[in-house]
């Protein structure tokens, strides 16, 4: 049985007053309903990293948004932010090969597969975002395009309990725009494949596989009801603590 994840990515945003009134919501609301019957991640920018682990998160995990590539936990690499550092300051996640990070910084799947690597060796659950642009969509490549991501950037050492794959087209993130059920449910079932070729049954039947893309309180209930979606990874929804929770109780 996969446990649901609710994911807020929060992307460079927040301020330190703001991010940490936010996390503070966040995790009261976690506490309040507690034990809860699925698993909160919350995704702040690096520099709140610190002090948001620093608050009571009974029921709620705290994540990194990326990690650096080389292997190295020290070294010189000005501005780079190791696995290993991430756990240092409290982080349990961290998020790989989101599309920002894909498509700003030039990531190759290659990168994304090392910085897994790097990620899961330091004890971090890993979250591997993939998915497909407009035009990979428009011209029917998408499954094929999702399935070369998962076998680029999926590390086989990846094990259930320390990989989460999140499934985010492109055209989807922050523009108010999902996919049609049946494509959600088609890709989620690709992946779960594509999962089972690269890992094993065992392994592919464990992991969790999220939908992420302008998930809100309004379609969160019916997205998260299609088979083989494990989750959601939720971008702008998630910085305000009342819509991230009302999605999260959809799951209640
Ligand atoms: P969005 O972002 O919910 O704002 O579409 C999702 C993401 O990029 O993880």
């Amino acid at each position: 049985m996969r446990r649901k994840l609710i994911a807020g990515n929060w992307k460079m945003n927040c301020m330190k007053e703001n991010g940490l009134a936010l996390a503070s919501a966040v995790f009261q609301k976690c506490q309040q309903n507690a034990p809860l019957p699925f698993d909160v991640l919350v995704c702040p920018p690096m520099s709140l990293l610190a002090k948001v682990a620093e608050l009571p998160h009974t029921g709620a995990a705290i994540g990194a948004q990326d990690v650096a590539e080389t292997t190295k936990a020290e070294g010189a690499f000005t501005g780079d932010i190791s696995a290993d550092m991430v756990v240092d300051l409290g982080a349990t996640y961290t998020l790989v090969g989101h599309s920002e990070r894909r498509t700003m910084h030039h990531e190759t799947d290659a990168v994304v597969r090392q910085k897994a690597e790097n990620a899961m060796k330091a004890g971090l659950t890993t979250v591997i975002c993939i998915g497909e642009t407009l035009e990979e969509r428009e011209t029917g490549r998408a499954l094929d395009v999702v399935a070369a991501q998962i076998r680029g950037s999926v590390p086989t050492s990846a094990t259930a309990d320390k990989c989460v794959i999140a499934y985010e087209p492109v055209w989807a993130i922050g523009t108010g725009k999902v996919p049609t059920n049946h494509d959600v449910a088609e890709m989620h079932a690709k992946i779960r494949e594509e999962l089972t070729h690269l890992l094993g049954a065992e392994v592919a039947n464990e992991m969790r596989v999220l939908y992420g893309g302008s998930v809100k309180p309004s379609n969160a209930k019916e997205l998260l009801s299609i088979n083989h979606v494990d989750g959601a990874l939720i971008g702008g929804a998630s910085l305000k603590a009342e819509d991230f929770w009302a999605i999260a109780e959809t799951q209640m």
